[in-house]
């Protein structure tokens, strides 16, 4: 990766190796059917930003996508490469979402599961989308999601609370739980992660402190309205409905033109 912007969202080691075990137990009944939909749907080159571990990737590419990858991780990335052929390695990429580059464009680009939410600052997310633009052909779409704000978690937060309790291999325990404070004035909600495993050498631990960038449905309007996307949608879940009270995700949906 060059280093012209240097990244936030790095996820360590021992998160990215237990990243599948978790979240095909707590996210693929959420999205994974909605993303592999609009990957078949779509002729031509798609981008997965912040592909990870490959949750959704090596689906798509198992299933005769067309499908290219990259993430700022490396540690996420290693777990990829060992799911997919050597002859497709060419498709994956360590890069950034903010300033990555190929010399050719993409019908589609996803970044699904909080990626946008890595990027702090205004004018990342705006390089963000501008350079997510700039890589779409004409009839091009990008889609992101993020997170509904719950006004009650956000405010009393987690304390330890326990999202992960099982195994990760025959008789090897796994626990993840989680605690986040908070910080209103800048909009993140910083959250401390904690693995708990068996190893062959005995029970294991690590924490892991990360923020998260919040955002509300109108700031995300101004926000897409300021980049070059001027046409979007903005669905409240993955089932395809238009954003109502009840609503607990925000799936931006923009096109090129
Ligand atoms: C929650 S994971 C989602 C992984 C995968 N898309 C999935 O759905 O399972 C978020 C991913 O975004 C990556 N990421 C964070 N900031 C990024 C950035 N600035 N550019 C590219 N990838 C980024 C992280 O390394 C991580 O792999």
């Amino acid at each position: 990766m060059n280093n012209k912007t240097k990244p936030i969202g790095l996820y360590p080691e021992n998160f990215a190796r237990f990243y599948d075990v978790i979240y095909h137990s707590v996210r693929d009944s959420v999205d994974n059917e909605y993303f592999q939909n609009v990957i078949k749907q779509t002729k031509g080159r798609i981008l997965e930003i912040g592909v990870g571990t490959g949750r959704l990737f090596t689906n798509a590419l198992n299933g005769g996508a067309d499908i290219y990858g990259l993430d700022i991780s490396p540690a996420m990335l290693s777990f990829l490469l060992k799911k997919i052929p050597e002859n497709q390695h060419y498709r994956i990429s360590l890069q950034n979402i903010v300033d990555f580059e190929y010399d050719f464009r993409f019908n589609l680009i996803i970044a699904p599961f909080r990626v946008m939410m890595h990027l702090l600052e205004k004018e990342t997310q705006l390089k963000a989308l501008n350079n997510v633009y700039s890589h779409l052909d004409k009839s091009g779409t990008f889609i992101f999601d993020t997170f509904v704000p719950d006004l009650n978690r956000l405010l009393n937060g987690f304390d330890n609370f326990v999202d992960f309790n099982g195994e990760y291999e025959p008789g090897k325990k796994l626990k993840r739980s989680v605690s986040t404070v908070p910080d209103l004035i800048n909009q993140l909600i910083n959250i401390r992660f904690n693995l708990e495993w068996d190893d062959d050498s005995g029970p294991k631990q690590e924490y892991w402190n990360v923020p998260l960038r919040f955002f509300f449905r109108f700031e995300l309007e101004h926000l897409i309205e300021r980049s070059k996307f001027k046409k979007y949608r903005i669905l409240g879940d993955y089932d395809g409905n238009e954003l109502n009270r009840e609503s607990k995700e925000f799936i931006v949906v923009c096109q090129k033109e």
